[in-house]
């Protein structure tokens, strides 16, 4: 942080101090009583409407539960003033550019899931169920950054700094640059963040944060709000990196990061499921790098081991030779990773057969089935489809689409699909199999692991360059397909 941009802000920071000891100025005088100027409104997020009061139904609009507190406009401009009596407008050509601005945490699947380490000044959230291990994570990250010299301050809403250190303890995160603090009131913490001046602030979570001027409880969608808009100021005027914890909630009266995902620079979510030991954290918004990477991790006893190779355990447990299984590669952000799709299809008691899917979208799965039953004369009409990608990954390209037509044949004709074969493209509705992205670098990730024959489109052959070690036969048809696989 800049020395003068340091001192507007402890500046501020102690005006808010001396504020506290003077009247408020927010304050009118009726009849020599006086009375607080509403400083906070409350807003339907449908329509616009403002009311002064909470209410469940919006007279506007006439949707239920829709009103959400909110700082009126003269409450916003004071608070405008105060953060920022230093910023200015530059000059493009006179803004200045600090060489490798990032800071990598020599976690190197955290990183690249970043787009190459940490910005300064960027406000990230990370997203995930409670207890999938979102904690651990960002601790073992800003232990990495706390030893590299960056002075970096965890804030728990939720735990003590007790407990905090007890999983410090486990993960071996002992750095003497990492601070922790305890605390809910935004307040309070940021005069403390001005005491020790950190380069990384961690709060954990979000959902526990609260600012005194709304009056809502912590959590609600304008408590949330309007906490990290300020620490998103806070992080621009002064160059500290923010991470945001917040909890996924089905339930809708606390706030979960979606409501936040416009208003921060990166956005990742820890995925995975309780049953499976592998995460998987995934960025969906990245302003400052590629979305789509993901990194993976495995939850061990002593903190998350990052698994470099996930292909290797996504195929791990493969059964030999059975029907309805391929596997696929598929990119995830600029990696491709191999996958196994497995199918199952039975008769179905139902008048409308089912068609269940895990892992991958079910409308595809439908529109699949037809394009099979219609142009590769396999009738499914009678038949329950049921797809699975195994490991717990979600795949969402249309890459998958061939797989899935080969596994889907494979099941309906109790036919093993050979072992040694990936299968990957795109397939239209009239049945024609069309090229994908990264052909070779999907290729080349196939032979890595020991196969040895590939399908894919004719039109993907004609581009490929190197020389890749493997058989690849292209197919233009889905008839084609089901020739060459049975
Ligand atoms: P936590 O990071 O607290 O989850 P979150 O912050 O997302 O709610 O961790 C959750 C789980 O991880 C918890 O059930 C215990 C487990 N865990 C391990 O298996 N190994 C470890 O080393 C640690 C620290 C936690
Ligand atoms: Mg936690």
């Amino acid at each position: 942080m800049m020395a003068d941009e340091r001192k507007c802000l402890l500046s501020s920071a102690q005006l808010n101090k001396h504020e506290k000891h003077k009247k408020p100025n927010n304050t009118v005088t009726h009849g020599g009583i006086e009375l607080a100027r509403q400083k906070t409104i409350f807003v339907c997020q449908n329509c616009g409407y403002k009311a002064p009061k909470w209410l469940g139904r919006c007279p506007g609009c006439g949707v239920w539960n829709s009103f959400v507190e909110e700082l009126t406009e003269i409450a916003h401009q004071d608070r405008g003033r105060r953060q920022h009596p230093l910023v200015r407008p530059q000059r493009i050509d006179k803004v200045a550019i600090e060489k490798e601005v990032r800071q990598k945490t020599g976690l190197s699947e955290f990183d690249r899931t970043l787009g190459g380490g940490v910005v300064p000044g960027s406000l990230v959230l990370i997203g995930g169920d409670p207890g999938i291990g979102k904690s651990t994570l960002i601790l073992q990250v800003v232990q990495r950054l706390a030893k590299r010299g960056l002075r970096t301050l965890y804030i728990s809403g939720e735990e003590s700094v007790q407990q905090i250190k007890m999983r410090a303890e486990r993960i071996s995160a002992d750095s003497s640059e990492l601070y922790l603090l305890s605390g809910t009131c935004l307040e309070d913490v940021i005069d403390r963040i001005d005491e020790i001046s950190p380069r990384i602030i961690v709060v954990d979570s979000i959902q526990t944060i609260f600012t005194d001027s709304l009056s809502s409880a912590p959590g609600s969608i304008g408590q949330v709000r309007e906490v990290t808009n300020r620490l998103m100021n806070l992080a621009k005027v002064s160059g500290i990196a923010i991470f945001l914890i917040g909890h996924v909630t089905k339930d809708g009266a606390i706030a979960g990061p979606k409501v936040l995902e416009h208003s921060v620079d990166t956005v990742l979510y820890f995925e995975g499921d309780g049953s499976h030991m592998y995460r998987i954290l995934r960025s969906v918004k990245n302003r400052y790098g590629p979305t789509n990477e993901i990194g993976v991790f495995e939850m061990m006893d002593n903190g998350l081991e990052e698994v470099g190779n996930p292909s290797r355990i996504f195929l791990e447990e493969r059964s030999m030779d059975v029907s309805g299984s391929v596997v696929i590669p598929c990119m995830e952000g600029s990696r491709p990773i191999l996958v196994e799709i497995q199918a199952l299809v039975c008769d179905s008691s139902l008048a409308i057969p089912r068609r269940t899917t895990i892992g991958v979208d079910p409308n595809r799965v439908s529109l699949l089935a037809a394009v099979l039953a219609k142009r590769g004369g396999v009738n499914l009409s009678d038949k329950d489809i049921f797809i699975n990608v195994a490991g717990g990954i979600k795949i969402d390209e249309p890459a998958i689409d061939l797989g899935i037509i080969s596994t889907t044949a494979s099941s309906f004709l109790n036919k093993p699909i050979a072992r040694n074969t990936v299968i990957f493209g795109e397939v239209g509705l009239s049945g024609e199999v069309r090229g994908v992205s990264q052909t070779e670098l999907r290729l080349k990730e196939a032979v890595k692991l020991g196969f040895s024959r590939s399908l894919i489109s004719k039109k993907s052959i004609k581009i490929l360059k190197g020389k890749i070690d493997m058989e690849v036969i292209g197919v233009s048809s889905i008839q084609e397909l089901l020739e060459v696989v049975f």
